[in-house]
């Protein structure tokens, strides 16, 4: 671990809002790790951008009769600020339309160009007569070429995760009319020069994860297809040469370097040297599984075709996808839950609590249940950790007018009890560093669970010989507990803080301060009140109701 990193997670299109399963997979675990790395006292920081380009976003503009840069505007302010309800603390959001990536990805494609990994080539390009436009990516779908799935958008196979040179049966997606096919000339770069590098790189980067570098290293020798980066649409970064005035680049090409641009712009404006600092940090791209292809291939090829001016990542956390109610998320069937929506009906480390929980560092699907998002929170939120708390703060308050007693003698419980407080910091941080996080809190809980069944053998309340040694035990367990949780339940962890009359925010510890007995004797606790309030599945109905999910 490096003493400073920059961490990204994949940037969102300015076209929608936040849903449950864009922060499953990348923005909350991106977010618990730099927590995670700011207790450790790395000097981490968290940067995002909305991606602002691409024909999606031109046309649903001219729908809605906005210009696109306001209509991105109001996109990325939203998403802003869906993401800080949540907790999601980015040290910077950008976009990708910013002036300073758009200089940045016109440099990139420069140095490209004289390094001899661009060329120019006559393409015939899918064009719908009846909507009168060239057909980039996603409007076309068709049949993929590889994997023979139907009904695949011709720039990614969501079946196979490939990009297919060309798609079979294509048909426009807006009239669904079989497209007619034009000549145009657009710029291609080179993916294939990198196969070797590429395929070196990924042998000897340890820290990525095995299973997808093997099905990488697979497409590499099956041979690399070179990437079109042009676009033959007015919304995008313009190409900087004099004959593509009318071009821009595909949105692939861009927004990726939106980490490296956003990153020097947040950096350099608080007076740091943005380039030195991200060659010398642990760089994290958090993302899902169904862009493994531009973030393992197109994204270092790039980084590699400018001598590696800006490093490679260090690590490319990938994740599967969320499901709800066993069924795919499908925002035009209306089979997926808005993050503003549902932080309406219950607080963000609720669902913090769940979707960690359920989210293990593969590539295996995860799924969004309500039945069992009732049955977690319930039995393990507030049934085992809100109650620990509530009752080891509760008992002090009650039998020592909340002062924190000397602790007696300790008999072999009490040193086991000691032991999972001096333990914890080591064991919850190696699970952390790496990317194990549904195992680090799955530990806490453990931990947690311990002390609620500590408590209970000692029966405090009968006040006999070992009451204060436990009463001392617990109240310090709970201070590990709220900085233990701090990266995985912002608020919950600062209410616990608050209980214990501590002073200041429990980000301002240091991680390994979370194993040590910080309160003494003699201190002053604050108030205690139940954490959570259970979650009654009446509501859960009115809710499945309201969202349509009854199906
Ligand atoms: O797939 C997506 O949602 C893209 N907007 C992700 C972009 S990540 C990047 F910038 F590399
Ligand atoms: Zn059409």
């Amino acid at each position: 671990m490096r003493d400073k990193a920059i961490i990204t997670s994949a940037l969102p299109y300015a076209n929608g809002e936040i849903h449950l399963g864009h922060v499953a997979s990348t923005y909350l675990p991106a977010d618990v790790t730099t927590r995670f790395l700011k207790l450790k006292g790395v000097e981490a920081y968290y940067v995002c951008a909305s991606d602002d380009f691409g024909t999606p976003i031109l046309i649903q503009s001219e729908k809605e009769g906005k210009s696109t840069a306001d209509y991105v505007a109001y996109w990325n302010k939203r998403d802003y600020e869906d993401f800080s309800a949540f907790g999601i603390d980015f040290d910077y959001f950008y976009q990708t339309s910013s002036p300073e990536n758009i200089q940045f990805v016109q440099d990139v494609f420069m140095k490209l160009n004289s390094a001899g990994h661009i060329y120019q080539k006559e393409i015939i390009q899918f064009y719908c007569n009846n909507d009168k436009k060239f057909l980039p990516d996603r409007y076309v779908k068709g049949i993929c070429p590889h994997c023979k799935a139907e009904d695949q958008y011709s720039d990614l196979c969501e079946s196979c995760g490939r990009v297919p040179e060309e798609i079979s049966d294509p048909k426009c997606s807006i009239c669904g009319q079989t497209p007619t096919k034009e000549k145009t000339t657009h710029y291609f770069f080179k993916l294939k020069n990198f196969s070797e590098s590429l395929s070196k790189w990924l042998d000897e980067n340890q820290n990525l994860q095995k299973d997808v570098k093997k099905y990488v290293q697979n497409w590499i020798k099956t041979g690399l297809v070179d990437w079109d980066i042009t676009r033959d649409i007015s919304w995008g970064v313009p190409i900087p040469l004099e004959d593509a005035k009318d071009q821009v680049f595909y949105g692939w090409f861009d927004n990726h370097l939106a980490y490296i641009s956003t990153a020097v712009k947040f950096l350099n404006d608080k007076g740091i040297d943005g380039k030195e600092f991200w060659n010398s940090a642990d760089i994290y791209h958090f993302i899902g599984k169904d862009i493994v292809y531009h973030h393992y291939l197109f994204l270092p090829a790039m980084r590699l075709g400018i001598d590696e001016e800006y490093k490679l990542p260090d690590f490319i956390p990938t994740r599967g996808h969320l499901t709800l109610q066993s069924k795919k998320i499908s925002k035009s069937r209306n089979w997926y839950i808005g993050l503003k929506e549902f932080l309406q009906y219950y607080p963000a480390d609720y669902l913090r609590y769940y979707l960690v929980a359920i989210n293990p560092y593969s590539q295996d699907d995860l799924n969004f249940d309500w039945d069992d998002f009732t049955t977690r929170i319930n039995s393990e939120l507030i049934g085992n950790l809100g109650n620990f708390v509530n009752r080891a703060l509760g008992f002090t308050k009650k039998a020592f007018e909340g002062t924190v007693p000397e602790p007696e003698e300790y008999d072999e419980q009490d040193k086991e009890a000691e032991n999972k407080i001096k333990n914890l910091a080591n064991e919850l941080g190696a699970l952390l560093e790496q990317n194990h996080l549904d195992r680090a809190l799955k530990k806490i809980m453990e931990f947690s669970s311990f002390f609620n069944q500590y408590f209970q053998h000692k029966e405090p309340w009968k006040k006999g010989p070992g009451t204060s040694t436990c009463v001392y035990l617990s109240v310090n367990a709970a201070r590990s507990l709220s900085i233990a949780l701090f990266s995985f339940l912002p608020n919950s962890s600062e209410k616990i803080w608050v209980q214990l009359g501590l002073q200041g925010n429990v980000n301002k510890n240091n991680w390994e301060s979370l194993s040590e007995l910080q309160i003494k004797p003699g201190h002053k606790l604050g108030d205690a009140s139940p954490l959570f309030a259970k979650v009654e599945p009446e509501d859960i109905e009115k809710y499945k109701k309201q969202l349509g999910h009854t199906g």
